[in-house]
């Protein structure tokens, strides 16, 4: 047996991690709407609201050392011993720790000579603050007289500033203290009108809001000078590192159980409503909020709706299979990454800092199809909001900032796959929703006034920007990049000091055409045909057809490379993921673009290209990315062989994709392989928690290819496009439950060793309560569809109406 370091608890939604020393932080995340916290095992992390860079409440410390340090701590002084819940950052050794991670909230139980802390940690819905619950017991039989500190340290809002402009920073932090709140109020009297505060819902008997006077100048976050001599500074920070703690004298009997709310939360303020007086700051709202949370019941009524709000976004789809790691993963923590990485794109995380990187257009596009059963109204406006970055030609900008919803200037447009997601997003949500009304709003071009088309154009122009950008083979042109960020075909970067995402992109002249985008546009574009079908729009649906095959065509006679499809041309036309290249020969993207899409399915090209991922990438933790992978600088294939060998693009498991092989899979039949493929992956099925290093209850962005030093290591948990995409092909391609415009469409693809299961699906307000048989062990094909007892023809159930329960049964040939 491998060392375990926690368990699931499929009855309460949790993962319970037993031992604070994991082998990377185990994060997890507060808040669904605007607040936010990162909160890892051991209570460090950070809070934001909105903006993870520019509304950045608390400060934190990325790849510190030791790693994970700042938080939301509190000190326990008990005589001379002084502990934590959560282990850190003292690390005085606990009696017992135990950390429930669940949807939205996380509670860490400490418990050290005979006194049991815990802490509930959860943004309540629709606050713009953070709830702490703790929960002191004394189950000694003795009185204990503790000392308890909080700590929060604040952050002087904009967290790139916050880390590099120290003339400034040390002498703009202020703070005022109004009884158990401490308010942080820098840079409030100039041009912010927003404010945070931590306070604590009983009178205090002391407390510090400036860092060093707590701390010390030489001390870490283990070993504060006022906590350890048990004596608070009652210090006012002027200047240097605002920070929050309060001081409290807690007396319990033996058997005695005492609840303390304290509440971190943030207000802005109308401009002319700022001050109660000459440099008091208007606390009004804030007020308001502390009224709402402080005492324990109303605390825990709080707690349930939020309990309630997730029994119901889970209660959308839920299967029984048979295997509980089947059924945890679908029914809960696959829901939840996919809410996560709806909220975040890829902003904040422990790997992602949310300084760098706003929303990005094809991940947010991506991100949509795990996300749009469970909140579709927040689905429809994730939509026009990213439908409202694209430029008037159809191409992109590749990311936008969540607070402005503005495109990133930084990063810019031309990656020329950025287009179609927007039809592989719109056509998602309208499957599920049936709301064709969207189509017909008005959205602007660059977010520029007057500009607007109706989202309907908008796909047209985003279908259209692929063939007004086709190469000398009659495939897509790949600007920057496609999904492959790093894959940079038009870079030619020799200087060290830029970025191959920014620089200069020589596109003239260029010959670099992507398979992955040819794959793309054919299984999207059917989608953009089967809507303009739905809408009536024959002429419309005809003439992008006709661009369709007119692609198949081009993959067919140029991208075919013998036993697979070819990855790409690059800049001067020569081929990319070919056999005849010494090193990336072959490649997944293009593969499981190309055979979602069923290309030369007819011809045997689908079974060879599988055949051959199979045989050349397939490898014990995943499907790796290319192979060989490269081992010198390309500098005419640009960041993806920057990286060691089996990391990130060159050759790493991007879990991202495997699904794209999965789905591949399920159009030649092979339910099995397709299962197979997903128990190496999905992070319920993995057996070595050590090995895999990062959360054991989400996917994660990579893990080490079969190349690198230490295969099998996981990285960049959390924000990643893999919780949609495992999502989609579970649902839809394997279990076989697909939302279409006419009805729920029933097409399973499993493993002949499934031999039932059941789905309860809501579906436009009806619930279908669906038994799937498979008495045979075949893979796919019906046999027999019955609904409400009676057998209909065809596979796709017909949409109900509001309210009604639907029984059917599916039985496999
Ligand atoms: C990251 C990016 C995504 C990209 C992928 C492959 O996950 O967020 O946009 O497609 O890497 O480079
Ligand atoms: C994506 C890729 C990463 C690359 C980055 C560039 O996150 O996964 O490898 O460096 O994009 O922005």
């Amino acid at each position: 047996m491998t060392k375990e370091y926690g368990h699931y608890d499929d009855a309460a939604r949790e993962y319970v991690i037993t031992d604070p020393c994991t082998p990377w932080p185990w994060i997890n995340y507060l808040g669904t709407e605007d607040f936010f916290g990162l909160i890892s095992n051991t209570a460090g992390g950070y809070s934001f609201c909105k903006d993870a860079k520019f509304r950045r409440i608390t400060r934190y410390r990325y790849n510190g050392v030791p790693m994970d340090a700042g938080g939301r701590y509190f000190y326990i002084k008990d005589g001379d011993t002084v502990w934590n819940p959560g282990w850190k950052p003292c690390k005085t050794p606990l009696d017992f720790y135990e950390c429930r991670h669940g949807m939205n909230y996380t509670s860490i139980e400490g418990r050290k000579d005979g006194v049991t802390a815990k802490v509930l940690f959860f943004v309540p819905l629709k606050t713009w603050a953070e709830v702490q619950k703790l929960t002191l017991t004394n189950t000694s039989d003795k009185v204990k007289k503790l000392k308890l500190f909080s700590f929060q340290e604040w952050c002087l809002w904009n967290a790139s500033t916050d880390m590099e402009n120290f003339q400034r920073n040390f002498s703009t932090g202020e703070v005022e203290i109004d009884g158990s709140v401490i308010y942080h109020k820098t840079e409030y009297k100039e041009r912010r009108n927003h404010y945070a505060y931590y306070s604590v819902n009983i009178p205090v008997q002391g407390f510090d809001t400036d860092r060093e006077s707590f701390l010390g100048l030489y001390n870490g976050f283990d070993a504060p000078q006022a906590v350890l001599e048990g004596k608070p500074r009652n210090s006012v920070a002027h200047g240097w590192s605002p920070i929050a703690s309060h001081y409290l004298e807690i007396e319990l009997k033996p058997g005695e159980s005492r609840d303390l709310i304290f509440v971190l939360g943030y207000v802005e303020n109308a401009q002319d409503d700022k001050w109660e007086s000459k440099g008091v700051m208007n606390k009004r709202m804030a007020r308001e909020t502390l009224s709402r949370l402080d005492t324990s019941a109303k605390v825990d009524v709080e707690f349930r709706k939020l309990n309630e709000y997730w029994n119901n976004l889970l209660s959308i789809f839920n299967v029984e299979s048979g295997d509980e790691r089947m059924d945890r993963t679908v029914n809960i923590w696959n829901q939840y990454q996919c809410m996560i990485t709806f909220c975040f794109s890829r902003s904040a995380s422990f790997f992602e800092s949310g300084i760098g990187r706003g929303m990005g257009f094809r991940d947010s596009n991506q991100d949509l199809i795990g996300f749009v059963h469970q909140i579709p109204e927040r689905a429809r406006e994730r939509i026009i909001d990213i439908a409202s970055t694209q430029f008037a030609d159809g191409g992109c900008y590749h990311q936008y900032q969540p607070l402005t919803k503005r495109g990133n200037d930084g990063i810019g447009g031309g990656f020329n796959d950025d287009p179609m997601w927007l039809i592989f997003g719109v056509c998602g949500y309208l499957r599920e929703t049936g709301d064709f009304s969207i189509l017909d709003e008005p959205v602007p071009f660059d977010n520029v006034p007057g500009s607007e088309k109706s989202l309907f154009e908008h796909l047209t122009i985003s279908f259209d920007h692929v063939i007004n950008n086709l190469g000398p083979h009659g495939l897509p042109l790949i600007g920057r990049a496609d999904w492959n960020d790093c894959l940079n075909l038009n870079c030619f970067s020799n200087d060290p000091d830029e970025s191959f995402q920014t620089t200069e992109n020589k596109t003239e002249g260029s010959k670099a055409e992507s398979l992955m985008i040819a794959g793309l546009f054919v299984f999207s574009g059917r989608d953009y045909v089967e809507l303009c079908l739905q809408l009536g729009k024959n002429v419309e649906a005809d003439r992008a057809q006709k661009h369709i095959d007119d692609m198949i065509a081009a993959v067919e006679k140029y991208g075919w490379d013998g036993d697979w499809f070819l990855r790409a041309y690059d800049y001067y036309g020569r081929k990319v993921g070919s056999h005849e290249n010494e090193e990336g020969q072959i490649f997944i993207e293009s593969n499981g673009w190309c055979t979602m899409a069923g290309i030369g399915l007819k011809e045997g090209l689908c079974d060879k290209a599988l055949d051959s991922v199979k045989e050349r990438l397939d490898s014990e933790h995943g499907i790796v990315l290319n192979n060989p992978a490269f081992t010198r600088y390309y500098i005419e294939y640009g960041e993806i062989s920057s990286y060691p060998a089996g990391y990130k693009e060159n050759a790493g498991i991007f879990c991202h994709n495997n699904p794209w092989v999965m789905i591949g899979e399920t159009v030649r039949g092979n339910g099995k392989a397709a299962m197979e493929y997903w128990h190496k992956i999905c992070p319920a099925y993995i057996k070595d928690q050590t090995l895999h290093k990062v959360e054991p209850y989400v996917y994660s962005q990579m893990v080490a290819g079969k190349d690198a030093f230490r295969p099998g290591e996981g990285k960049n948990s959390w924000l990643t496009g893999t919780a949609a995409w495992n999502w989609y092909t579970i649902t839809q391609f394997i279990l076989g439950i697909k939302p279409t415009y006419n009805g729920l469409e029933i097409d399973p693809c499993i493993s002949p060793d499934m031999k039932e299961y059941k789905i309860t699906r809501k579906f436009r307000g009806a619930t279908y309560q669906i038994e799937i048989k498979n008495p045979n062990g075949s893979m796919c094909g019906l046999q027999k569809l019955l609904v409400n007892g009676k057998e209909i023809a065809g596979n796709i159930i017909p949409i109900f109406s509001e309210g009604s329960l639907v029984h059917v049964t599916a039985v496999l040939q």
